[in-house]
């Protein structure tokens, strides 16, 4: 039903097996975005606004493509983005995708919503980890949705810690859920199918229960908080007593809030067009902090995602001042095709497309990025 693995070839073939294999509510799901889809097709579109200005002679035999994600070694500046319900696209689920990251010697983002418990994801990172002698750099991070509920949110945090999760990604760019689009179609399809003529309303911002009705997937447990604000970082930082990066900053005052807030990273992240509509891509929100407020740079580890389908992508990223970068669809689309080994499949097209985008660079480690190995003046003047 599906082509043979080895045809995969570049990080966007997982989506044409992904589809002929997930069920038309889990394609829904995990392929849909916000409103028109203008956040989406801009994160996919402005990798294209930035080129590289390439330098030759340099000797570029051996290159090493490794760093550290606060503080943690990993074999590549990449990692997997936390995405829930992963249950819904293959029967492994989350552990499935963690076994091709630690094979791989990538980090994961582990999701809120995951399908399994924190502590068997977990368990699954630390049995693949044995089966490779402990070769393995990977880690998990716990990606954080403040759940309303403040006891319930505490206890969420001393689980990941208990677990072993190294850092928390604090999701902030989802108040309530953004206007999925093609699951309301559905939505409504499937409520005209068995007579049901009036489709529920979507969920007001600020109702209690906000995430409950993502579609497809189950509720976040505890549910999420419109309710939060800046001043709930201080009780998060000092339940969790470790490092925060905040994921979905979108604008350079944010990033500067994040600083003076004492977390550690920020994610430049629009939720893979997910969430508001007409977001700016992270690209665009990396160019404005270059410009408003570099202080950052220096101080603050900063990730950024969305619409990265190659290699090179995650070089244009990294010479602009990032961190790491990080995958969500091509990694669910390898996942529903091929399990952990398409999760592996994607990692060695993304790290092969790096290594040869910084050789053609005139780079032979990533610490020899710069911003002047590209030219962003087409998405600056956009
Ligand atoms: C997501 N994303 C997401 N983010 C998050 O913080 N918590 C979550 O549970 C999820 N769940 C989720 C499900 C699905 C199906 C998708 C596609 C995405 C957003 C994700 O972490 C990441 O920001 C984007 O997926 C990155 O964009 P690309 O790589 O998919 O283009």
């Amino acid at each position: 039903k599906i082509p043979h693995i080895s045809l995969c070839v570049s990080a966007t073939d997982f989506e044409a097996p992904a589809k002929a294999v997930l069920s038309h509510k889990a394609w829904v799901y995990a392929s849909s975005s916000a409103n028109t889809g203008l956040s989406l097709r801009k994160n996919i579109d402005d990798w294209s606004l930035i080129n590289f200005r390439p330098r030759v002679l340099r000797n570029v035999g051996d290159v090493d493509m490794r760093m550290s994600i606060l503080g943690h070694l990993s074999e590549l500046p990449f990692y997997l983005s936390p995405m829930g319900t992963m249950g819904m696209i293959h029967s492994g689920a989350e552990p499935e995708m963690v076994k091709g990251a630690v094979r791989k010697g990538i980090h994961m983002v582990v999701s809120t919503a995951s399908s399994k418990t924190t502590e068997q994801i977990m368990e699954s990172c630390i049995e693949e980890q044995k089966w490779l002698n402990n070769a393995s750099p990977t880690c998990l991070f716990f990606q954080y949705y403040i759940p309303v509920n403040r006891e319930r949110a505490i206890a969420l945090l001393k689980k990941a810690k208990a677990a072993g999760y190294k850092g928390i990604w604090i999701t902030v760019d989802t108040p309530v859920l953004g206007k999925r689009t093609a699951d309301r179609q559905l939505q409504a399809e499937e409520a005209l199918s068995v007579g049901l003529l009036d489709v529920p309303p979507a969920r007001e911002p600020g109702e209690e229960n906000a995430f409950a009705p993502a579609f497809g997937g189950r509720a976040v447990p505890g549910q999420l908080s419109p309710h939060t604000t800046w001043g709930d970082l201080k009780w998060i930082r000092e339940e969790w007593g470790g490092p925060i990066v905040l994921k979905g900053i979108q604008c350079a005052e944010d990033a500067k809030l994040a600083l003076e807030s004492g977390c550690q990273g920020i994610l430049l992240s629009n939720h893979g067009g997910r969430q508001i509509h007409s977001a700016p891509s992270a690209l665009m929100t990396l160019l404005e902090i270059r410009t408003y407020c570099p202080e950052v740079f220096g101080e603050l580890e900063i990730f950024l995602d969305g619409g990265v389908r190659d290699g090179a992508d995650v070089l244009k990223a990294l010479c602009l001042g990032a961190t790491a970068v990080g995958v969500g669809r091509p990694y669910l689309y390898a996942l529903a095709a091929y399990g952990a080994q398409g999760i592996g499949r994607c990692t060695d097209i993304l790290a092969e497309e790096l290594a040869t985008a910084m050789r053609l660079l005139g780079i032979t480690s990533l610490d020899q990025a710069r911003p002047d190995m590209v030219n962003a003046s087409r998405l600056i003047n956009e």
